[in-house]
């Protein structure tokens, strides 16, 4: 059985990768005000986190993963199910946002975006939960 079937063990995926994002922002944000730059080591720390959360969308949204399970179990929950699917999109887009201006070297638009990035997924994990598991 696909291991994010398990709501215990999917919902202590998320806490884990929000603290996780919450530590390396508040980082971020504290670098930042002090003008001094940011270091390369805490962007790629965050970088290695965003890549964790796509890699847990695609495992998901994949075979006899929790969304596909849903699907077939409770299609009433399809309108709900396709937000948390555009949710995902929109994610992805912040990702690649945070990822252009980690390489462009621009440091306010990788704060800022890392910022919305984690206000976004928390949202996002509070509707997944309900959705998939309630
Ligand atoms: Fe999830
Ligand atoms: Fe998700």
């Amino acid at each position: 059985m696909h291991e994010l079937n398990n709501r215990e063990f999917h919902i202590r995926v998320h806490r884990s990768i929000i603290a996780d994002l919450q530590e390396v922002i508040n980082e971020l944000l504290k670098s930042y005000r002090n003008g001094k730059g940011i270091s390369r080591n805490l962007k790629e720390s965050s970088i290695s986190i965003w890549e964790k959360v796509i890699k847990h969308k695609i495992a998901e949204e994949g075979y006899e993963g929790p969304y596909k399970l849903r699907f077939k179990e409770r299609p009433d929950l399809k309108e709900k199910l396709i937000k948390c699917l555009r949710d995902h999109e929109i994610l992805e887009e912040i990702i690649g946002k945070i990822k252009h201006y980690y390489s462009n070297g621009n440091e306010e638009g990788f704060v800022l975006s890392n910022y919305t990035g984690l206000e976004i997924l928390k949202i996002h994990v509070k509707n997944e939960e309900s959705t998939l598991f309630d």
